[in-house]
């Protein structure tokens, strides 16, 4: 068989922080090779699969030798041989071989190492675009990119909002090429508007800029501005969206927003945002509550799920049993979806299908350690999930990812369809 895998080989590389990732060479026997490497997150949610760290004197504990090892050694031994056009199959092994609920005994990162580089080694033997061979010859809508362009929380190192993420959605543009030039732009604008108030325009972990501000609605009043200033209009073609990450800090009960010095419950919290929708063009909001409050949820869902997408991340962290739990429970619309929250190709697949089979939306994610691999940009246009953050549009491993999708546009040609407004936060329109 051709397409057996014929070895299977893993390194330690650095992420865009500076510290140790996995990444992954698989060849098959025909000669064909694949790679992939895996990201990392810093608000990273409780219930996620196991990031295996060595926690020696290396990279003050850092290092990822063991993962590296546990691929070379333990995974190489169960999937050599298998046909690497086999996903399932490849996955299935490595599971069983772990046997662990979290994938604690092999590493999730070692698992989805040698996952996507064995789906490029796929790819490239079928000889198509990763896109193509994940998604079928119809897969060609690409997505709406959300640009995190002012990063606060840990992103930030806590000088900043305590909001993690302010985005912005460009859902008026035609392509996704021009999509990427309107997010550039307004960027550009950002930074001369901070610049001229006096604020710092240095970037955080997902590029973008951490200004010291009073209030975290500031941002979406400076992000508004910079929208108009670029020449775009606020709601018709271009809107917001946020993620607090509020896990991060949430403390025995209560939200603590320090840059505005005040400790709020779940009820001021969801009346805050619900002001903040009512006041600015908010499309999505992501980890509004954390992630284990889910009677929060449910109360968060219930006031704004008919008016903006409301994503779950660190509550649902790519697991069907939780995603599960949440559908039954109606407490969220739409799910973040990060291949290294779980930790196979296959489970990450099944988890976007879950989503869509409850007519919930599915937003794409990198994570705030990044390699410039851009596995997630084919997977995006390959499950169809009309959305994808992947930071600013800024630094070499977040741009990647959008470069990425301006090939595939312009590869699809005539065919390729932009998500844009009607197809993508459906309950914003
Ligand atoms: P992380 O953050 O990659 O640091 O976990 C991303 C997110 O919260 O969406
Ligand atoms: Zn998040």
């Amino acid at each position: 068989m051709k397409t057996a895998i014929h070895s299977v080989h893993a390194r330690e590389i650095l992420d865009s922080r500076g510290n140790p990732t996995v990444e992954v060479d698989v060849t098959l026997k025909d000669g064909t090779t694949g790679r992939a490497s895996v990201p990392s997150g810093a608000s990273t949610g409780i219930h996620e699969a196991v990031e295996l760290r060595d926690n020696t004197f290396r990279y003050r504990g850092t290092g990822v030798a063991r993962a590296v090892n546990h691929v070379d050694v333990d995974i190489a031994s169960v999937i050599l041989g298998i046909d690497a056009l086999n996903q399932t199959l490849v996955d299935k092994a490595m599971l069983e071989l772990d046997g662990t609920p979290n994938k604690s005994k092999l590493g999730a990162n070692a698992i989805l190492g040698v996952s996507l580089a064995v789906a490029r080694a796929g790819a490239n033997a079928c000889n198509m675009p990763l896109f193509r061979y994940l998604g079928g010859t119809t897969a060609c809508r690409l997505p709406v990119p959300m640009f995190n362009i002012l990063n606060g929380g840990v992103h930030a190192n806590w000088q900043g909002t305590d909001i993690q993420e302010f985005m912005i959605a460009p859902i008026g543009a035609p392509n996704f090429k021009e999509a990427l030039r309107w997010g550039a732009e307004i960027y550009h604008h950002l930074k001369k508007l901070l610049h001229d108030e006096g604020y710092s325009v240095n970037v955080g972990d997902e590029g973008g800029f951490v200004p010291a501000l009073k209030r975290n609605a500031d941002a979406l009043e400076f992000i508004v501005k910079a929208i108009e200033g670029a020449g775009y209009r606020p709601s018709e073609d271009v809107v917001l969206a946020i993620d607090p990450a509020s896990s991060g800090f949430y403390e025995d009960g209560l939200y603590h927003l320090h840059t505005e010095n005040r400790k709020i419950d779940a009820a001021e919290m969801i009346a805050m945002y619900e002001c903040w929708v009512a006041n600015y063009p908010i499309s999505l909001l992501e980890d509004g509550l954390a992630e284990d409050d889910w009677d929060g949820w449910k109360l968060l869902n219930k006031k704004l799920g008919h008016k903006i997408e409301i994503v779950g991340d660190d509550i649902f962290v790519t697991n069907v049993e939780r995603i599960a739990r949440g559908i039954e429970e109606n407490i969220a619309n739409a799910v973040l979806i990060k291949p290294n929250q779980i930790g196979t190709l296959t489970e990450t697949i099944a988890a976007v299908r879950m989503t869509h089979n409850a007519d919930w939306g599915a937003m794409v994610s990198h994570r705030s350690g990044e390699t410039t691999d851009s596995f997630i940009a084919d997977f995006t246009v390959a499950l169809d999930t009309g959305h994808l953050k992947a930071g600013a549009p800024c630094r070499g491993e977040r741009v990647e990812k959008y470069n990425q999708l301006l090939r595939i546009e312009e590869l699809l040609g005539e065919s390729a369809i932009f998500a844009g407004r009607r197809n993508v936060l459906p309950r914003a329109s």
